[in-house]
């Protein structure tokens, strides 16, 4: 059970795609008390094991998860992205949407780059593919088998990045961070964000705090 705050305030979230990072985020936040509804293709085939994690945690097909929450993560392979989100433009419409997804590749000489290049960001993207959600990026610059670790074991110590263009849904999107142990560390807006794509400085690092800051004002002096 997680020691909340007295200002603590419980919130619905859809995770949709139920493999290491939903999983792991959803591990994380039933733990801070809050209920998360998974999206997978076969909503079936996970019940059993979303049944361990309590009344608070439940799985969906896609569609129905990203109806059922007013704040919704996208975690499902890069290439899928582009389909998906316009299938389900219209459940996603006015709603905060968590993305953290990565267009992950390698250049020729075998180094991490973004697909999409580097004049453009992830976020800066995927709001031109939902231009009526509120994307925030967070989430993506670190890796899964250390997200349940890191957040649990030392929490408030390391940090995550997070960038988006709406204020109100940033400060939603630190709160549930800070839920999953991590500080968020704002890194400006979409257009900003590269730095926590694919490529960029944090990309995949888990930092504490006074290190992403410093990393951060290096690059940027
Ligand atoms: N792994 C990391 O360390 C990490 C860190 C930060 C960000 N990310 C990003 O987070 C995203 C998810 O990564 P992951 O490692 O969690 O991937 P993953 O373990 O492969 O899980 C992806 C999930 O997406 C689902 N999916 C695949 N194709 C789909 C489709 N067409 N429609 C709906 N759902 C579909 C899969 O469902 P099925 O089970 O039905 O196949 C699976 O549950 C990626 O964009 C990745 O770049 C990953």
């Amino acid at each position: 059970m997680s020691k909340q705050s007295p200002s603590f305030i419980p919130l619905q979230i859809s995770i949709l795609g139920a493999g290491k990072i939903g999983l792991a985020l959803t591990t994380l936040w039933i733990r801070a008390g809050h209920s998360v509804c998974l999206g997978a293709r076969n909503p079936e085939k996970l019940q059993a094991e979303i049944d361990k994690l309590g009344l608070k945690a439940s799985v969906k097909s896609i569609k129905d998860a990203a109806e059922a929450s007013d704040i919704v993560v996208l975690a499902v392979p890069y290439p899928v992205v582009q389909g998906l989100v316009s299938e389900i433009s219209n459940e996603l419409k006015n709603k905060i949407l968590i993305d953290a997804t990565n267009p992950f590749g390698f250049s020729p000489e075998g180094h991490v780059i973004s697909t999409l290049g580097p004049k453009i960001t992830a976020g800066t993207h995927m709001a031109n593919l939902l231009p009526e959600s509120t994307i925030v990026r967070a989430f993506t610059h670190i890796m899964d088998e250390l997200l349940v670790s890191r957040g649990t074991r030392h929490p408030g110590l390391f940090a995550m990045a997070i960038a988006g263009d709406d204020p109100t849904a940033k400060a939603t999107v630190a709160g549930l961070v800070s839920d999953t142990g991590f500080v968020p560390i704002d890194i400006g807006n979409l257009a900003e964000s590269l730095p926590l794509d694919p490529g960029g400085i944090l990309f995949a690092h888990v930092f504490t705090v006074a290190d992403m800051k410093l990393i951060l004002k290096s690059k940027r002096s």
